[in-house]
């Protein structure tokens, strides 16, 4: 079977859609952009909360590829928070074994944000602790496409030919190429939709959808989150052990 990126047992990735800063502020009459700091005090805890938890992996969605429609100044002020988060967690999240790297295009942002970026992925590189990414101008469909045009290209100069794309080879050219696939998706803010976010990565994985606001979020809702994943059943298409065994 072709299965890419499938799970070495000992690794546990929680995929995270922080979402619901700004109805959080609303409802304290509050601007969004202190739903949004406010958000990004709520991820500072959930990272250093996470390793003790069990968690290898955490995957966070914080400005999608869609998310440049947003008014001009909220958009400003989430690349200031950007900036200010490196800034102010580089050398706890080193310290800690944290391994950082940002996943989506990088190339839309400004050349400090890009600079900033790259210096904190390649000073945590071999940090192997924690794996912490987050998602910026990332979406699930662009990064399926630009996957496809880099493979159609290597196919177009013979480097390769059709057939031997599997799964394998096209998860390599995905922007998450190394990591294993989410094995938990949580959701704030009682929505319950994907909003493009990796697409072809959460294909199995088990889904959370959490009512709180993401400012809101605690780890210990984070923490009956894992509990309830336990009790969740995954198949991956095939059929329970037990009931292999009853038919034989
Ligand atoms: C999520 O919160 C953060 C980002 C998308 C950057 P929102 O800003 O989407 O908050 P709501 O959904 O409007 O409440
Ligand atoms: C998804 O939330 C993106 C992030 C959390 C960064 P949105 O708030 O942008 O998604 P929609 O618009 O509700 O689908
Ligand atoms: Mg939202």
């Amino acid at each position: 079977m072709d299965v890419a990126n499938s799970n070495p047992s000992d690794s546990l990735h929680v995929a995270i859609i922080m979402d619901g800063n700004g109805r959080w502020a609303k409802s304290r009459f509050l601007p969004r952009l202190a739903g949004h700091r406010q958000g990004v005090k709520t991820l500072k805890r959930i990272v250093k909360a996470s390793p003790d938890l069990g968690i290898t992996h955490l995957t966070v969605y914080a400005f999608s590829t869609e998310n440049w429609g947003r008014p001009f100044e909220e958009v400003q002020g989430l690349m200031n928070l950007i900036r200010e988060f490196i800034k102010s967690e580089l050398a706890e999240m080193h310290q800690e074994g944290v391994c950082f790297r940002a996943i989506g295009d990088k190339s839309a942002f400004s050349e400090d944000i890009q600079e900033l970026l790259l210096h904190a992925e390649e000073t945590t590189q071999n940090n192997a602790r924690f794996h912490f990414q987050v998602a910026l101008n990332y979406g699930g469909r662009q990064d399926i496409l630009q996957a496809t045009r880099v493979l159609a290209e290597k196919a177009a100069k013979g480097e390769i030919t059709p057939d031997q794309i599997d799964q394998g080879m096209f998860a390599s050219q995905l922007t998450t190429q190394g990591l294993p696939d989410p094995d938990i998706l949580i959701r704030t803010s009682g929505e319950q939709r994907l909003s493009n976010y990796l697409l072809w990565e959460l294909s199995y994985a088990e889904f959370f959808f959490i009512d709180e606001h993401w400012p809101a979020f605690t780890p210990k809702t984070l923490a009956r989150i894992l509990e309830e994943y336990k009790s969740r059943d995954r198949r991956f298409g095939e059929i329970q052990e037990e009931t292999v065994e009853a038919q034989a």
